[in-house]
């Protein structure tokens, strides 16, 4: 399925991934169910190598 916009949001993940090479960082995303919340998480790891994931 395509994956539509949610640039704001992922440059956002971006920038804190950086940050927290020098500082700890803790990302909160809330919002209702269906919003979009697992799909913005999961885009903005693709490509990455990461130990574990598990997302619902
Ligand atoms: N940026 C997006 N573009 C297209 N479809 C999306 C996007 N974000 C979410 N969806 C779709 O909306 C539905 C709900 O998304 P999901 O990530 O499961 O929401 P949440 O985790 O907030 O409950 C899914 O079918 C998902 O594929
Ligand atoms: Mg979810």
């Amino acid at each position: 399925m395509k994956f539509y916009d949610r640039e704001t949001e992922i440059k956002l993940l971006n920038d804190n991934e950086l940050l927290s090479q020098e500082n700890a960082v803790f990302t909160v995303i809330s919002g209702r169910r269906r919003i979009g919340k697992t799909s913005l998480i999961l885009k903005s790891l693709e490509n990455k190598t990461i130990p574990a994931t598990r997302l619902t």
